[in-house]
Formats: structure tokens, C-alpha cells, sequence
């Protein structure tokens, strides 16, 4: 018997979408960001064609980062990382917000721009105003020789190869990976990580590409959830720390793939405003995996807020977990990553609960309604 495969079923690897197949991806792409890079024995970083001399490194004042839609988000967590590894102070803007304003740059400052296509017009503006401002501007971007890296004096090219999907999914967690990698350099560089230290951060790096095929496993659990929740008209995201970018890509993916409602929110913010939307109809995604610094008896506060309100809670917890899986409705258990690199591992279930319920409800998911891949008009 013949099978007629025709080229966009050929390119799709046999996935359904291209969504489906970049998240799939995620372990290949994460492994290339990687490649080449991750010096274990000396306990540092090797980038392709770095030039910022270690004085110039250490008299950087602040980093700020530019960046829209996920790829803020991913700067959001890379501030996390950044602070944490190197001690640095980090702001993230929005591009279109840092644009527009009289911001205050000086040439202590490191501008950095996130973009996965190094085309999108409100982030490229930003990074000149920055540089012409004077501050030194480095690219994290997953397509070379596009404006963005043009622009910068150094790139981070983060090698997920080709991204299809509207909704971005393995230019997301590359770009984790990539920040991770930059985070280790510079507290390198400014003595904030011993040798042993930066060894130790990349060892748990090293584990990264086959914990994503693991996570990739809770794929039937997530139809499940999907399936239950596929006709709600709001979902509710709570992450702390570390997780709150995670909340906050959870909740940008189902609303644009799924049409339905979503918000990400930092837990502790759920008793400002989201708690009065809840109800029995109403499901909240709680990102839980064990994290030090974020007190755990804080979630779980907002998992029973949400419980005695009649809210559906579904957790994403550690495999391992025995103290929330009990309090929650739905659980999603995950392997358990260290605190700074577990947004990589978190992020993958919410992906696939925003496909599923995408596919579920019937729509576009490559080419959702109002959205482009890459927005380069103003
Ligand atoms: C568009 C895409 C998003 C993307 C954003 C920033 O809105 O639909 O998926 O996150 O642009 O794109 P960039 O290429 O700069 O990362």
C-alpha cells in the first residue's frame, strides 16, 4: 500500500502541527543551545566570538533586558537566573514601553535584546534607543544575520532551528537555556561563582535535555486536564519566584492558540484581585515544583484559597511531591530540575495544555486568529 505523505506532512515529521513538533524538539533544541559551550572542567562558558573584556564585564552597572511578548517572559526568568548567579541587577522592559519614554541608559549599562525571529520592530527600536544611548548591546536570537544581530555588538544565537508555530514553544526554553549559560559567565567573570560553583550549576544543566524527554511523558495526563477543561471561558496561572514567568507563558499560550481567557499571576498577588473571579467553574493552574527561597507553605496557602472558594486546581508539581498532590483536584507531576533551570522543565506541560486544548476545540493552532509570527510593523 502506498502512503501519500504530502511536503507539509513530510516537514511535520509526522506530528499533527508544527506546534506539536517544536515541543517535541525541545530536548534536540536544548542540547544544541548547549553544544559546544559548557566548559565542566574549568567551570565556565565558551561563546563563539565573545568580546567583552572581563574589566569591561565588571564595570557593568545594571543589564536591561528588551523584549516582547514570550520572549519577555523569558527575561523575566533570566533576571532570576542573572541576580542569582552573578549578582547583577537586571531590569526587563517591554520594548514597546522602553521605546517610547525618555529611559535612563548610561554606557555602564548592557543592553540585552531577546528576540527568537531578530526582527520584531517595537524590540530592535528599543535596543537602538539603548545603544545610541550608550550602553553595550548584546543579542540573544535565534536567527542569525537577522536586524537584531546585525545590531548588537555580541550574539547569543540560541540554535532551536526553524520555529513555525505562531506560538513560540523551543525558542522559549533555548532562550532559558542560553541565560542560564550568560549567568554562569558573568559570575564567572565577576567573581561571584568559584570554579567548583559554576561546576556545579552547568552539572545541572547537563541533565536538562533528557529531564525534557521525561516531562515529555506527561503528555496523557495533560490530554486529561485538557479534556476536562477544554470549554472554560477563564483560566487562572499562580507561580512563585522563579515559576512566575512560567505562570505568565502558561496563560500567553492558551490564550493564543485556545482563545479562552487566561491570566498568569504571581501567587502572592492572587489576594489583589484574581480571587474574586474565583468560582466552581473556574480551573487554576498552580506551577508548585519545590523551589528554595519561595516558601512552599505560601502556595500551598493559595491552593486552599483557591479550594474553599470551589476553584479546580491543577497542580504542576515534582514527581516526588506527597504534600500537594492531595490538596489539588488534577496533578501534573514533573521531574524535578534546581530552582533556576525547573522554568525550562514547567513550561513544557502548559504547552501541551494550551495545544491540547487548542486541538480539542478545533482551531489553527500553527496560525492562530489576529497573531504573526513575527510583528514588524509598528
Ligand atoms: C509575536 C509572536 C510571539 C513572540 C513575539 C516576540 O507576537 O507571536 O510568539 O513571542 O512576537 O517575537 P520575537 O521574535 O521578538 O521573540
Amino acid at each position: 500500500r502506498r502512503i501519500d505523505w504530502t511536503p507539509m506532512m513530510a516537514e511535520k515529521g509526522g506530528h499533527k502541527h508544527f506546534m506539536h513538533k517544536e515541543i517535541f524538539e525541545q530536548p534536540r533544541a536544548v542540547a544544541d543551545t548547549v553544544r559546544g559551550r559548557m566548559l565542566l572542567t574549568e567551570g565556565d562558558v565558551h561563546f563563539e566570538g565573545w568580546n567583552l573584556t572581563p574589566e569591561k564585564v565588571r564595570s557593568l552597572s545594571k543589564i536591561t533586558i528588551l523584549a516582547c511578548g514570550t520572549s519577555w517572559h523569558s527575561g523575566v526568568a533570566g533576571k532570576h537566573m542573572i541576580e542569582t548567579l552573578a549578582r547583577m541587577p537586571v531590569e526587563v522592559e517591554l520594548a514597546s514601553e522602553f521605546r517610547y519614554r525618555d529611559p535612563i541608559v548610561e554606557s555602564s549599562h548592557l543592553a540585552i535584546a531577546i528576540s527568537q525571529s531578530g526582527e520584531t520592530a517595537d524590540t530592535l527600536a528599543a535596543f537602538k534607543e539603548a545603544k545610541s544611548r550608550g550602553a553595550t548591546a548584546m543579542a540573544i536570537c535565534n536567527v542569525i544575520g537577522s536586524a537584531m544581530t546585525r545590531e548588537a555588538e555580541f550574539s547569543v544565537m540560541t540554535n532551536a532551528g526553524p520555529e513555525i508555530g505562531v506560538a513560540s514553544t523551543k525558542a522559549f526554553t533555548t532562550q532559558l537555556v542560553a541565560l542560564y549559560l550568560l549567568a554562569v559567565k558573568l559570575g564567572r567573570i565577576r567573581g561571584t561563582l568559584s570554579v567548583q560553583a559554576a561546576q556545579e550549576h552547568l552539572t545541572h544543566l547537563t541533565l536538562i535535555p533528557k529531564m525534557i524527554e521525561d516531562v515529555l511523558k506527561c503528555e496523557p495526563a495533560v490530554k486529561r486536564v485538557a479534556r476536562e477543561f477544554m470549554n472554560a471561558q477563564d483560566f487562572l496561572f499562580l507561580g512563585r519566584g522563579p515559576m512566575h514567568p512560567v505562570a505568565l507563558e502558561g496563560a500567553l499560550k492558551l490564550k493564543e492558540i485556545s482563545y479562552i481567557h487566561a491570566e498568569g499571576y504571581a501567587g502572592g498577588e492572587m489576594k489583589h484581585g484574581p480571587i474574586a473571579l474565583i468560582d466552581e467553574k473556574m480551573p487554576v493552574v498552580v506551577i508548585a515544583p519545590k523551589q528554595p527561597h519561595v516558601a512552599y507553605e505560601k502556595i500551598i496557602g493559595n491552593i486552599e484559597e483557591v479550594r474553599a472558594r470551589g476553584g479546580q486546581v491543577i497542580a504542576v508539581i515534582d514527581e516526588d511531591d506527597a504534600q500537594v498532590g492531595g490538596l489539588a483536584n488534577h496533578v501534573i507531576r514533573i521531574p524535578a530540575a534546581c530552582a533556576l533551570l525547573a522554568p525550562v522543565i514547567a513550561t513544557i506541560p502548559l504547552q501541551l495544555l494550551a495545544y491540547h486544548v487548542a486541538e480539542m476545540r478545533g482551531n489553527d493552532v500553527d496560525q492562530p486568529r489576529n497573531l504573526a509570527k513575527s510583528v514588524t510593523v509598528e
